[in-house]
C-alpha cells in the first residue's frame, strides 16, 4: 500500500512575527525548486500568533498544509487561553499535533484529555497527529511497548476505523526529543511496526495499512534517509531541524519518493 508521507515541522514556543516569515519565505523558495510530484505531504505548525501569517503567506502554496500545536476540544466559552477548532478553521488548519510529551509532562495532559482532543478534531474534519512515546527508564525497563500500546488503545477510545484510518501517529522517544540523540532508524521500525499492529488489534489490518506514522526525536538532514528508507515509518515530526529552512528543505529532499537526495 502507498501511504503518502509526510515531513511535519513542529515549531514549538519559536519564532515571532519576523522570524516565521523568514523561515516561511525560505521555505517556500526551497520547494518551488523541487518536483511535486515526488515531494511528501509537507506541514508546519507554527504558534497559534504565527498562525494567521502562515496562513497568508501559504495559502497560493498547496503543496504545504497547516498544523496547529494544539487545540481545546470544547466549543467555546470559558477557557482562558484556549483556542477551539472553530477559530483552527478560520486559517484552514488541517492537522493538530496532540498527546507531545511536552505537553504530557509539562502540563499534565492526560490519555484521557487527549482523546477528547481527538475526538473532537475529527468530528470537525481535521486530522490528529497523535503523539506517544516512552521515558529512557520505561526504556531501559524494557516496558516500550506495553507503555505504547496503553497510549496508543487510550488516544483512540471511541474512535471509529473510518476515522482511525485518516488519524496519524506520531511515535516520539521522549529521551530522543531535543537531544541530538535520534532513535536507531531500525528499532523506530519495530517500534513502529508494533504501533501498527496495535492499531491492526483495535481495528483491522487495513486500517493499520493506511494510518501514518511518524518518527519524531532529533531527525536531522543527516538521519531522514535512513528512516525513511524503513518501510514502516512513513515521515518525520521534527522540532529543531525545521526551524531553519535550509535544513527543513533537505529533510524534505530526504523524504523524496524515487530520489533520495545526497544532503
Ligand atoms: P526534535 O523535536 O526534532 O527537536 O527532537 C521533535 C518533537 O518534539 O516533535
Amino acid at each position: 500500500m502507498a501511504r503518502k508521507p509526510i515531513i511535519a515541522g513542529n515549531w514549538k514556543m519559536n519564532n515571532n512575527k519576523a522570524q516565521a516569515k523568514e523561515l516561511m519565505d525560505g521555505i517556500l523558495y526551497g520547494i518551488s525548486q523541487l518536483d511535486a510530484s515526488k515531494m511528501p505531504e509537507v506541514v508546519v505548525a507554527p504558534t497559534y500568533t504565527a498562525l494567521w501569517q502562515v496562513y497568508d503567506l501559504i495559502k497560493n502554496e498547496p503543496k504545504v498544509k497547516l498544523a496547529a500545536q494544539n487545540v481545546n476540544p470544547n466549543p467555546k466559552g470559558a477557557y482562558t487561553g484556549e483556542v477551539s477548532l472553530d477559530m483552527l478553521n478560520d486559517f484552514k488548519v488541517k492537522y493538530v499535533i496532540i498527546g507531545h510529551s511536552e505537553r504530557r509532562q509539562m502540563f499534565a495532559e492526560s490519555d484521557e484529555f487527549i482523546n477528547q482532543k481527538a475526538l473532537a478534531i475529527l468530528s470537525e474534519g481535521l486530522i490528529p497527529i497523535i503523539c506517544c512515546g516512552e521515558t529512557l527508564e520505561q526504556r531501559e525497563a524494557g516496558v516500550t511497548d506495553e507503555h505504547l500500546k496503553n497510549q496508543i488503545t487510550k488516544a483512540f477510545n471511541n474512535i471509529s476505523a473510518s476515522d482511525a484510518k485518516k488519524s496519524v501517529i506520531a511515535y516520539e522517544p521522549i529521551w530522543a526529543i531535543g537531544t541530538g540523540k535520534s532513535c536507531d532508524a531500525k528499532e523506530a521500525n519495530r517500534t513502529i511496526g508494533q504501533i501498527r499492529k496495535v492499531i491492526a488489534d483495535l481495528y483491522n489490518q487495513e486500517t493499520a495499512d493506511n494510518i501514518r506514522i511518524l518518527y519524531g526525536g532529533s531527525v536531522k538532514p543527516s538521519t531522514i534517509v535512513e528512516q525513511m528508507a524503513q518501510p514502516e515509518i512513513d515521515g518525520g515530526l521534527i522540532g529543531g531541524a525545521s526551524l531553519i529552512a535550509e535544513s527543513f528543505i533537505d529533510l524534505i529532499k530526504g523524504a523524496m519518493t524515487d530520489e533520495h537526495a545526497v544532503v
